[in-house]
């Protein structure tokens, strides 16, 4: 059979596994495929950088868009990541028919339409199961087994930086500071975590999530995003005495009435015995609930090279099977063209400490508040004496907008000294 050409655009920590792979299965790839691959060229930014693998030289290039629009090359994968070149370089492969594998969760977040179009125009594919949580099969399981399902929530770990962080501080009650430091020293986490701690990487995977759980389209934009940088050993402590533990949770929800969705990242307590407190360590997990299927559980290896490389390879032989067989994957799906809704509907819990006067009336006062805004209180324990008196509170399900509402409203009391710690509860209903 006459091989099927591939041009891979990026030679990093993914790319390198991705041509030992293809190198190390090629026997077994040809016989799975139905005709052999072979690679095209490979692009960099700078040809003399030592590699983690053998590349014949002769096959490096730093003409990317020339390598891509080649008449024949089939097949493009494109693991740069960034905004640009990355974009470009899909739009221009996708233009000239052929297919693109594409592991870049920040353009398909932030520019996600504009690829799609382009493969529609060229008639070709556009897969990117590598693009969230690295080598667990999720994204053609939301695309392709539950097509026939109605999915309600999507609720996951999806940065094993942020998990390897809170871990940490929750196994060795250290700061958010040491388990950073930690992590970087390990290569867990970046000399610049910002993407991260923040929430930006997670926010991407989000909105990709949404798109395909609800058949619309969703952005990072649409995210409601907050990061792990405020939580102190503190939190985790006070989690971890009422049976919580703290992650960084990525929340893909359908409003009750089905007419929009809420997708937001931010740190939220879950009970120790929901199967995500037991996800330790830098490894992903998601969870999908769907109408008929009821609840599926998604875990591994959310990053490196080889298992993300695993993840580009299942496309890659997927995509090569399309071309042989002259037909393509699923298209964007979008018909449902659901909104997100603001952050203040979403309907949420919360975990609230206050340093309070020891005074008889207080509770009094405190409970006042609550009821005002229309938020009950689930339970309420006292803590300390004196100055370090505090009030630990948990309340019902409200919206975002009335919890944060009584939090302005608990900063003005006069009796209330600090609100040491505000952490929204999920994962208990
Ligand atoms: N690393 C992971 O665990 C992981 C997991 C899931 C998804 N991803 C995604 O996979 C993609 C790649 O990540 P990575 O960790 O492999 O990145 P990386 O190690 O930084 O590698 C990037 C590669 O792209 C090349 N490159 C950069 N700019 C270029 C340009 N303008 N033209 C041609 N080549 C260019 C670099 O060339 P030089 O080598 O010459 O500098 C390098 O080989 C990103 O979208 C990332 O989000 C990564």
């Amino acid at each position: 059979m006459k091989p099927l050409k591939v041009a891979l655009l990026g030679c990093g920590v993914v790319g390198s596994q991705v041509i030992r792979l293809m190198h190390e299965q090629a026997a077994d790839l040809a016989a799975r495929i139905g005709a052999p691959l072979e690679l095209a060229g490979v692009a960099v930014r700078r040809l003399g950088r030592k590699r983690d693998v053998e590349v014949d030289p002769a096959l490096l290039t730093t003409d990317a868009e020339a390598l891509v629009t080649r008449d024949d090359v089939d097949i493009v994968i494109e693991v740069i990541g960034g905004i640009e070149p990355a974009r470009s370089l899909i739009v221009a492969a996708l233009s000239k028919g052929k297919s693109v594998v594409t592991a870049n969760k920040a353009l398909l977040a932030e520019d996600g339409a504009t690829l799609h179009e382009a493969a529609r125009q060229g008639n070709g594919d556009l897969y990117f199961e590598a693009s969230v949580a690295g080598a667990i099969p999720l994204l053609r399981p939301l695309r392709e087994s539950l097509a026939g399902d109605r999915v309600k929530r999507v609720l996951g770990i999806v940065n094993g930086t942020t998990n390897y962080i809170l871990d940490k501080m929750d196994t060795t009650g250290a700061s958010f500071t040491d388990a950073l430091e930690e992590a970087q020293t390990l290569g867990y986490a970046e000399a610049d975590p910002t993407a991260d701690v923040e929430g930006f990487d997670a926010a991407a995977k989000a909105a990709i999530l949404a798109g395909l759980a609800f058949h619309s389209r969703v952005t990072a934009a649409d995210v409601h995003r907050e990061g792990i940088t405020e939580i102190t050993a503190t939190d985790v402590a006070s989690a971890k005495a009422m049976g919580y533990v703290i992650k960084l949770l990525a929340i893909c929800a359908r409003s009750e009435d089905g007419r929009s969705f809420g997708v937001r990242v931010h740190p939220a307590m879950i009970p120790r015995s929901h199967p995500l407190a037991g996800v330790r360590e830098a490894y992903n997990a998601v969870f999908v609930e769907a109408e008929s299927a009821g609840q599926l559980m998604f875990y591994g290896k959310g990053a490196g090279g080889a298992p993300t490389a695993s993840a580009v390879l299942g496309d890659l032989v997927a995509v090569a099977r399309n071309r042989l067989a002259g037909t393509h994957g699923p298209e964007e799906s979008t018909y449902a063209d659901l909104a997100a809704h603001p952050m203040g509907d979403t309907v949420t819990r919360c975990h609230v400490a206050l340093d309070v006067a020891d005074k008889p009336g207080v509770l009094a006062r405190v409970a006042e508040l609550f009821a005002k805004h229309d938020v009950s209180i689930q339970t309420v324990r006292q803590e300390g004496h004196g100055d370090d008196a505090q009030l630990v509170i948990v309340t019902h399900r409200a919206t975002d907008a009335a919890l944060s509402a009584t939090m302005e409203g608990l900063r003005e009391l006069d009796i209330v000294r600090a609100v040491a710690s505000v952490m929204r509860v999920e994962g208990d209903d």
